[in-house]
This record gives structure tokens, sequence and C-alpha cells, in this order.
């Protein structure tokens, strides 16, 4: 195909026009992928990188994938774009019905939006909306119980119920008011835990584990005894907290949440957009403590990681306030132009149709196995503080004060330098503070982890000089 426009003016509208997310603007240098292959990425020059983040969380099969490609071309000849107000299609119909066949039996329906924190908007409403309406209403609980150092999106409603005060503290004044717990870090534990956790590692010992857990919930308990009949929802990220830093619960949290829901009569919204997918080992991270939620966000890697679509699954008992007469006003009205949209919906089928077919998730095990065996030595390294894994979800975090657990400062940039020195070797990471995410699409092979993290062992002495 001849190119209408040179490349040198593409990338000046790249730089001049597109605002990037998340990108200090005054200094960013254009840098275009013009196309993937399986598990890399190939930029305007013909450069290959090994995409080590799954292009943002949420690339699962690898890209260009010919299954979910096709699935798309077919569904385009059919047609691009049906709303869901008032009408449907059959792929979106269907889908709805696969997905709910692969998610925890409390959930029977679903809700469509286009971005991950779309659908936690709409579990936020939908909660706040069913004790309103439900058959013994509770009006008064409006509030929402949330963790510290969540991350749940970057509109309004899902900023209010998120905490990393680097991303959120400004916009403080336009938040809802929420009731926040601890962050229940495995990492920076508790003054109390601290002898144990040197002896018991990070997530290896499960009385340790249990204890730390009830440690951080007997605190979750507490905040739910002070609002008592307040809490619409507890909103959480199940086993990890992305954005914190690949934060990881201890083991038993999860459970322990849904737990005090029930003791207390709310309900537990899983925000399962990064987790989600098979990353940690089974499809869904809840899945793994047995956890039945009234509410499930997921996003990201529904279509693979192909087409913007997100979901919000939901107990029957929730739907069921929302049905009534016209008269009574007891609809959701609640939607977004492309919620459902069956472009992407073929795209989501096709990833899940991937899933029974190929045994993806079967492979998850043996390569995170041989991901935490790479990079073990890490631990030994003088700047590194910790390094924590889940499935296919591993983080890698540089200290300046290994002892003591204490982060270079932010404005150092270890991590973007660690990052720019991975580049080099041809892996495309993108930190978090000093926090080196590895989270590559499930099709990884084992040569391109080793590569994974022999660019990661590079980056870090570039960062620490070590
Ligand atoms: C746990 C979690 N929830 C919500 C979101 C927001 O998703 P989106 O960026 O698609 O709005 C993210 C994105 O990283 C996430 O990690």
């Amino acid at each position: 195909m001849t190119q209408p426009f040179s490349l040198s003016d593409i990338r000046t509208w790249d730089r001049t026009h597109v605002w990037h997310s998340f990108t200090q603007m005054a200094e960013y240098e254009p840098w275009l992928i013009e196309r993937g292959e399986g598990n890399w990425l190939i930029d305007d020059q013909g450069r290959r990188f090994l995409d080590g983040v799954s292009s943002l969380w949420c690339n699962i099969h690898g890209h260009n994938h010919p299954h979910i490609n096709r699935a798309i071309e077919e569904q385009l000849h059919r047609i691009a774009h049906v709303t869901s107000l008032g009408m449907g299609n059959s792929t979106t119909a269907t889908l709805a019905h696969r997905l709910l066949q692969h998610s925890p039996s409390s959930l029977l329906h679903v809700f469509f939006s286009s971005d991950g924190a779309s659908a936690v908007e709409v579990a936020l409403k939908l909660a706040f909306q069913y004790w309103r309406q439900c058959d013994q209403p509770q009006p008064q609980r409006s509030l929402f119980l949330a963790l510290g150092q969540a991350y749940h999106g970057d509109t309004l409603g899902s900023v209010s119920v998120g905490g990393v005060s680097r991303f959120h503290a400004m916009f403080d004044p336009l938040l809802f008011d929420v009731v926040r717990g601890p962050c229940p870090d495995s990492y920076r534990v508790p003054p109390a835990f601290e002898a144990r956790q040197a002896t018991a590692g990070t997530n290896s010992d499960a009385s340790y584990e249990a204890a730390l857990a009830s440690h951080y919930l007997a605190q979750y308990e507490m905040l739910l005894e002070e609002h008592t009949d307040r809490i619409a929802a507890i909103i959480a990220e199940p086993l990890i907290q992305g954005a914190a830093g690949m934060v990881m619960h201890p083991r038993g949290f999860l459970r322990g949440l849904r737990e005090l829901a029930d003791r207390f009569g709310t309900l537990l919204i899983v925000d399962e957009i990064a987790t989600g997918f098979g990353r940690t080992g089974t499809l869904w991270a809840c899945q793994q403590e047995d956890v039945q939620p009234d509410l499930l966000c997921a996003g990201k890697g529904l279509s693979g990681g192909y087409l913007p679509i997100s979901a919000t699954l939901t107990s029957n008992k929730i739907w069921q306030a929302f049905l009534g007469p016209y008269e009574q006003s007891r609809s959701f009205f609640h939607g977004h132009t492309f919620g459902g949209n069956p472009l992407a919906a073929a795209a989501a089928l096709a990833n899940l149709e991937l899933f029974e077919t190929t045994h993806i998730l079967e492979s998850v095990p043996s390569k995170a196995a041989l991901l935490k065996q790479l990079l073990e030595p890490l631990r030994n390294h003088p700047h590194v503080g910790d390094v924590r894994q889940r499935g296919l979800i591993a983080a890698v975090e540089m200290v300046a004060d290994k002892r003591n657990k204490i982060g270079y400062p932010w404005e150092q940039r270890r991590g973007v330098i660690a990052c720019r020195r991975a580049i080099d070797e041809g892996v495309w990471l993108r930190p978090l503070g000093n926090v080196l995410i590895l989270m590559p699409p499930l099709t990884i092979t084992e040569e391109e982890l080793q590569l994974l993290v022999k660019s990661i062992e590079l980056g870090i002495t570039a960062a620490t000089g070590v």
C-alpha cells in the first residue's frame, strides 16, 4: 500500500496532535508500532520487540492471531455495530451465554460496556441502585468499602474507589466519599509480621499467610462494624492489586472479604479487569479462593486484547431488583454507545474458543514455574526488594534500601531506566514506578521467558548501577 504521508509527518502528528495516556507530552518521543506477530510487536523501522506486558495487560493469545482475526472479519461482513438500547444481536447474546458458562455460578447476567473503568462504574451504580429497589430496601447503603492503593480505572466513579494517590490525589475535590481499608500487602507487612516474614518468605508459608490475611481482615471487620448498614458494596481487585505495583494479597484474604460481606449483609464486587482470563492460573482469580462474587468486572483480556469491550457480570438477585412495570422506573438508566459491540463480541467469543481448543490455561503452571525459577536469583540483588508472582503476573521491585524496604524517589525514574535498557534487548516493558512488571501473553514460550528475564536483569543493572 502506498503511504500517502511521509513517516516524518506522521511522527510529528503523533507527537503534537495525539495526547497519549499517562505520558508527559513535553518529552514524548514518537514510537509507532505498525504490526504484531504472536508475542512480538514490530515498529515503523521494522524493529521487533517482545510484548512483555501484553500491550498493557490485555493481550492473551498473541497478536494477529488467525482465529481472532477471522472471527472479526466474519462479523464485519455481517454488521459492525448494533446498539444495545432495546435491541441485540446474536454474537453479543452468544458471548453473554458463553462468558457466564465460564464464570462463577453466582453470576447469571451481563451488562456490556467498552472499557474497564466503565464496567466498574456500572458495578458501582448497580450496587447503589440495588439497595434502593430490592425487596427490603436499605437506601442508607450508599458507601463503598475499597482497598488501600486500589486501582479501578480513570473515570470519576472508579477514581473515587481508587486509592493510588499519585494518580488520584489531584481529583480529590471531585470524588465521592469512600470507606478505605488497608492495602493487604504481602511485602510491606505490618511491623508485627516483619520477623516472621523474613523466615517465611513472601507468599510461601501457609500459616504465616493465614495470620497476615486475618490481620488485614480484622481491620475490614472493624470498618464494617463502624459503618454497619451503610456499605453498599465492598470492591476489590482479587489476589493482586495491579496498578499499586502488583501488590500480592496473602492467600485467604479474598475469601475472608466474601465472608465479611455475607456477615454484614453487603455485596462483593470483584474487579477482574487485570487478573481475568487466565493470568493468575485460573480463568478468574476469584476461583482460586472459591469466591462467588455478587458482581464481577471484566475487560482487557475479554476480547483477547483485540477490541474494546468490557462486562459487568451480576447475580440474579441484583437483576431481579431492576425488574418491574415500566411506570416504576426500575430500569438501569445507563449505557455506552458501543457497549456489547458485535465486532468486539466476535473477538471475545473467539478468545473463549481459544481457551477451549488450545488448552492455554493448562500451560500456565509450567510457564509460571519456569518464570519463578528464572526470577529467583534476582532476590539476592542488593537493590531488589521483592520478587512476587502469581501465575504469569510477576513484579520485581527495586529499592534504594533493601533492609528497610525504602524505594528510590519516583523522580529518579529508575523503572523507566531499566525498561529503556530492556528495549535495547528487544523487549518492551512498562514499569510502575520502581516496580518492573512482567505480564506476557499466555502464549509466551520458554525462550521468550528467558529473554524477558535476561532483559530485566540488564535493566536492573542499568538502573541501580549494580
Ligand atoms: C484492576 C483494574 N480495573 C480497572 C481498570 C481500568 O480499565 P480501562 O483502562 O480499560 O478503563 C484497570 C486498568 O488497568 C485495572 O487494572
